[in-house]
């Protein structure tokens, strides 16, 4: 549906004219809406300091994943918790930087949102000032409101989803949210501390000239993505690698160019690297509504039932032609 806005149109007004179309709503999409974009808002003024704001490099500590903790995913990861949890609008957070579900306070069990988070995406690129960004997708709970949320209200396909999103820590700061009617963009006026949109319907081509893979790892591959990697770069082909290190990053620029971005499984990572809940569900429900698609090299993303929190999965999103091109080759690829 083409929605018409006018320049200069605030992410609130946005969430607001939206709300117009959902008798039923109450509001409580908006707020935690208008929370994540102040805590976007938050980490977007550090990362625009980072040198000078004393957080640069590790804290010392190894997160659930196994990684070092950057400082700054720290500050990231606290800054969404304090903005979810005293809101009343979210009931549960599942955080890559947190073990187990964050359950807000008992006072807040009426919240009926659940949102899963990753608090800073591309952490290895924080201390060479390359783009970073917030990824997060946000779930109705199934439980009843009255009491604490449950597992199941997170454990549960990505088709389930309600909204997703990410915040961009680039050469400017963006927004990007993806809602049932559509995907938009809303770029930081710092000078105003305000989100306007700049992009009112963000759609995939079909077919791009990027791809986007790590082939440091190409001796770890299975066959069927050898071969699809191979036939991109034959002669003839009109195809150009980039690839930044940062998920959303490289996510962002093929949503808007087109394009194929791949983290496949490989002998290191049999089950593939990036965990469904926070990274590959969100800009699988994001590229979707933009018209594109996304499989783990065999299933499509979001019908991927998750076993635990932390799932990893393999990935393979953007245009259909290309992720329909590439999940043909790789469909053999890993054992499971
Ligand atoms: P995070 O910083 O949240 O742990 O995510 C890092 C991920 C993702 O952003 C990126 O696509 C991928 O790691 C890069 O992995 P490689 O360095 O193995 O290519
Ligand atoms: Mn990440
Ligand atoms: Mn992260």
């Amino acid at each position: 549906m083409s929605v018409q806005f006018e320049e200069g149109t605030t992410l609130d007004r946005f969430l607001m004219d939206q709300l117009r179309d959902y008798p039923g709503a109450t509001g409580q999409f908006v707020n935690l809406m208008q929370s994540i974009a102040l805590a976007g808002k938050m980490i977007s003024s550090r990362v625009n300091r980072v040198g000078l704001a004393g957080l640069l490099g590790s804290t010392g500590e190894v997160n659930v994943q196994g990684e070092f903790v950057q400082k700054l995913d720290r500050y990231a990861n606290e800054t969404f918790l304090r903005a979810l949890e005293h809101r009343g609008h979210t009931c549960m957070v599942v955080s890559e930087e947190e073990g187990e579900v964050v359950l807000t306070p008992d006072k807040w069990h009426s919240g009926r949102y659940v949102v899963t988070v990753d608090p800073l995406d591309g952490s290895s690129n924080i201390d060479v000032n390359a783009t970073i960004a917030t990824i997060f997708g946000v779930y109705r709970r199934k439980s009843s409101e009255g009491g604490p949320a449950e597992l199941a209200d997170v454990l549960r396909p990505g088709r389930e989803l309600v909204a997703a999103g990410y915040i961009l820590y680039g050469s400017g700061t963006m927004l990007v949210l993806a809602i049932d009617r559509g995907v938009f963009g809303f770029s930081l006026d710092p000078t105003v501390g305000e989100f306007f949109l700049s992009h009112p319907s963000i759609v995939v081509p079909a077919r791009g000239s990027i791809f986007s893979v790590n082939e440091g790892y190409a001796a770890e591959w299975g066959p069927g993505i050898t071969r699809y990697v191979q036939s991109l770069k034959a002669p003839g082909t009109k195809y150009t690698a980039r690839y930044i290190g940062s998920l959303a990053a490289d996510f962002h620029r093929n949503l808007l160019k087109g394009g194929v971005f791949l983290y496949p499984a490989t002998t290191t990572s049999p089950r593939g690297k990036l965990r469904l809940l926070y990274e590959a569900n969100p800009l699988a429900y994001i590229i979707e509504k933009a018209g594109g698609a996304a499989t783990n090299g065999r299933t499509p993303i979001l019908e991927i039932r998750p076993g635990s929190i932390h799932h990893r999965v393999p990935l393979v999103i953007g245009g259909v032609d290309e992720v329909r091109e590439a999940t043909e080759q790789m469909k053999d690829d890993f054992a499971f």
